[in-house]
């Protein structure tokens, strides 16, 4: 009953909260417009290949590939409709250097090491357990070259609004599943892998820490 009223309130905010360009878009929200504006910061002077896992309706290609780098992006989600919907929108500009693909990001369909720089973004929360984040971010680093970077975000669930509104996530929302990670046990998986972190980018407060979202640039 609660979440009858809730559910709608909810979407109401978010959709306030959205850019007036994304509103309405499938993925669009402040924080994750947010995210995707840092996260083409870190990307925006890199050339070469970008694997950008779960890319949604594509909303991170906005005004990334400038004349001025040479960037070629591959899109993979696992939902047709949604890359149908992204290959629409990217029809007439930047084709040529753009593809998407239907694929899985715990089994990337690509050779080892042979991708410059990849990201997954908006994502990790959603997935049902810690398993399929570990082997996400083993699938990043296996197709990764060891030149290049891998970049994610973090829910952090140190932050209290984070971990409040995720744990009573059945109250407002009863479709959606919402995991939150420690900046500490993610650094973990990248250690194993040989990976350290070469920067990290608090967003929505200050301190790294505590800010309810990180994002996290990886490296060898
Ligand atoms: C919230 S959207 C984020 C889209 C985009 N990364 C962005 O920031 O705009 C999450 C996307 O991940 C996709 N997804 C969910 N599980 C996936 C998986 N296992 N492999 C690949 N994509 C997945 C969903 O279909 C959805 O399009």
């Amino acid at each position: 009953m609660l979440s009858k009223i809730l559910r709608p309130l909810t979407n109401l905010v978010r959709d306030f909260l959205s850019k007036p360009d994304e509103r309405g878009d499938l993925t669009s929200d402040l924080f994750r417009f947010k995210i995707r504006a840092k996260a083409r910061q870190l990307i925006n002077n890199h050339n070469g290949f970008l694997l950008d896992i779960g890319c949604g309706d594509g909303l991170l290609y906005e005004n990334l590939m400038a004349k001025e780098n040479k960037l070629r992006c591959i899109g993979v989600d696992t939902e047709y409709e949604i890359l149908a919907t992204a290959k629409k929108k990217f029809r007439k500009k930047e084709q040529n250097r753009l593809s998407f693909l239907k694929a899985h990001a715990q089994n990337l369909p690509f050779l080892d090491k042979t991708i410059d720089n990849v990201i997954c973004i908006n994502i990790f929360y959603n997935f049902h357990t810690k398993d399929n984040v570990v082997e996400t971010l083993e699938e990043m680093e296996r197709v990764c070259k060891r030149d290049g970077f891998i970049i994610f975000d973090v829910r952090n669930k140190i932050n209290p609004f984070v971990y409040l509104s995720f744990k009573f996530v059945w109250i407002y929302d009863t479709h959606v599943t919402l995991k939150a990670y420690s900046l500490k046990e993610l650094t973990t998986i990248l250690t194993s892998k040989g990976l350290v972190i070469k920067e990290t980018i608090p967003i929505g407060f200050p301190i790294t820490m505590f800010a309810p979202i990180i994002l996290v640039k990886a490296g060898y």
